[in-house]
């Protein structure tokens, strides 16, 4: 397998909104991010990707874009990126920035335009259709609730918005928006920006014919992904973003891709490398899904859950690169939704028994602010404690409906919504964890007297500290990178185990993830070996292991 710096590294992904305030405005930013540079070189990263801070009305947090190459005031300035930038090269840390190019703001100077005649030169930038009998197009649901199509009085079509009725899609399909937008990334390649983490990329090429989609369950939308997911064109606009872009630089590059297979991975993320260093499946993220798509309480079953990050191991093994993760700004506090949150002890145990279990697997990790300290998800109350607009338009949709009653949808809220991973991060025990002098835009998790960065950098058993004891062994150990993967005990219901192995060396990685004890056998020529890391205190007896709930350990022949 061919080596590079992207697949030898880690990234932590801050989400400048919430990651530190510099200004008393209760929004973080761009200084504030430059601030804290010193705590990610201590952690050990080596890249960071940073979540949209370019102008926006906010609708969706920054993922709502109307100047691809301005800051919008509350992150900064422009200096305020140029300054984050050296600052972060200076430490040897790398810069990954949002590329959210599916969609633009309905703000967008682009979209103004295309919305103001049909005859527009700008209107094909967008994806324009007449209604149908007095309706939109065709069926198709919005990731964000309700129709995917909104009506413009201006000129009586519709236009296409997979997401917010304020996110309109852009149309990949006409060659000059496209110049356009690898322009924009050249612009920021020039810069210096060493990436581009891109959004929905697998969503940007659309099937020109577009028909009904079949019935969601639970819903009077149809399902638009066989049309727009992996859509027919997407790779060729891939790879024409290459020969005009990427392929120019040195750059991490790793698509957002709902809907991805393995086979399709391998053609995103080529070893070959014609479009993506590598890309983010969401698979095990759909794992506690089911019907009314995220919206219940289900727990992830550990079996099927071994069988997929398995079959994604050894699918790429060689023919593209897997992105590690459990977190990110869309997803619930992995501590809270696979771990146990109830006691200090059990979560800090089950938070790195959790991290353990990828971070011995083959692909590069993303860690999530917040992540490599146990933050938990928020005790949030009633619907004004939230934020986010995809949880709030699917609480109007499924209360209004009458599918959940009020509590129902708060429960599941509570436990899936995104904004459990977009409360402060938690810096210290002072007023609003350190994150603001001011009001902060979300709450401030309460839980932020126990868990915050400077009790851990204190404490040498933190969770941080073994994140950064998992990240330093990724750097010392090419096995860890590059080994081969194999699964053990496919069937156990308590234990994660697999092996890994390169050359002479190899180890194995045994994961209690699970609230009660147990004990697995450990293959023979893994007798006596020394190891490597370890949560709790594992009983090893030659090849015989007890182990506690969220007990784990590491053993390493090198
Ligand atoms: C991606 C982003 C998410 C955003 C959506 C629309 O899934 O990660 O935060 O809401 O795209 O841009
Ligand atoms: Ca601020």
């Amino acid at each position: 397998m061919k080596q590079a710096w992207w697949k030898e590294s880690v990234v932590y992904q801050v989400y400048p909104r919430s990651f530190q305030d510099s200004n008393g405005d209760g929004i973080g930013d761009l200084a504030g991010v430059t601030s804290r540079l010193d705590y990610l070189k201590e952690l050990g990263v080596d890249v960071i990707w940073l979540s949209p801070f370019y102008r926006s009305p906010g609708g969706d947090n920054g993922y709502d874009i109307s100047d691809y190459r301005d800051i919008e005031p509350c992150f900064g300035t422009m200096e305020d990126f140029d300054r984050l930038l050296a600052e972060a090269h200076a430490r040897g840390l790398r810069i990954v920035i949002d590329l959210v190019v599916n969609h633009s703001s309905e703000e967008h100077p682009w979209f103004i335009e295309s919305r103001s005649s049909r005859d527009n030169p700008k209107r094909d930038y967008y994806i324009w259709r007449d209604g149908k009998a007095g309706g939109p197009p065709n069926n198709w649901g919005s990731n964000f609730s309700g129709s995917a199509w909104q009506y413009d009085e201006a000129t009586g079509q519709y236009y296409l918005h997979t997401f917010g009725t304020f996110q309109p899609d852009l149309n990949w399909d006409n060659p000059v928006l496209r110049e356009e937008i690898f322009d924009m990334m050249r612009w920021w390649c020039d810069k210096g920006i060493d990436g581009f983490r891109m959004d929905v990329i697998s969503m940007i090429s659309k099937a020109p014919e577009m028909p009904d989609g079949e019935l969601r369950p639970g819903s009077d939308y149809g399902s638009f992904a066989p049309y727009v997911v992996n859509g027919p064109n997407v790779h060729r606009y891939l790879q024409e973003m290459h020969e005009k872009v990427l392929g120019r630089y040195d750059l991490l590059t790793v698509g957002e891709c709902s809907g991805l297979t393995v086979d399709e991975a391998c053609q995103y993320a080529n070893e070959e490398g014609t479009e993506l260093t590598m890309a983010f499946q969401f698979e095990h993220m759909d794992l506690d899904g089911g019907e009314s798509f995220k919206w219940n309480t289900r727990k992830m079953d550990l079996v099927e859950m071994k069988a997929l990050l398995t079959k994604w191991q050894k699918g790429l093994d060689g023919r593209a690169w897997n992105s590690l993760y459990w977190c990110n700004h869309d997803q619930p506090r992995i501590v809270s939704r696979l771990g146990d949150d109830s006691s200090f002890a059990l979560r800090e145990k089950s938070a790195k028994a959790i991290a353990l279990t990828i971070h011995m697997m083959q692909g590069t990790p993303y860690v999530y602010e917040g992540e490599e300290l146990g933050m938990t998800n928020a005790p949030f109350e009633t619907l004004e404690d939230f934020r986010d607009v995809e949880s709030i338009n699917a609480y109007r949709e499924l209360v209004g409906s009458g599918r959940f009653t009020p509590e129902e949808m708060l429960g599941f809220l509570r436990y899936k919504s995104r904004d459990n991973s977009r409360t402060p991060m938690q810096w210290d025990s002072s007023e609003n964890a350190g994150f603001t002098t001011g009001k902060p835009w979300i709450m401030v998790n309460p839980n932020y007297k126990e868990i915050n960065a400077a009790e851990q950098l204190a404490r040498p058993d933190s969770v941080f500290h073994f994140y950064q004891e998992l990240i330093r062994l990724r750097h010392e150990h090419k096995l860890i990178v590059y080994g081969s993967y194999e699964l053990l005990l496919p069937e156990d219901r308590q234990i994660f185990a697999y092996t890994r192995s390169l050359g002479e060396q190899s180890l194995l990685c045994v994961v209690n993830l699970s609230g009660e004890a147990a004990e697995c056998e450990i293959p023979a020529q893994f007798a006596g070996a020394q190891t490597l890391i370890k949560v709790g205190e594992p009983g090893i007896n030659g090849t015989a292991a007890k182990l506690q709930p969220w007990d784990a350990f590491v053993l390493a022949i090198l």
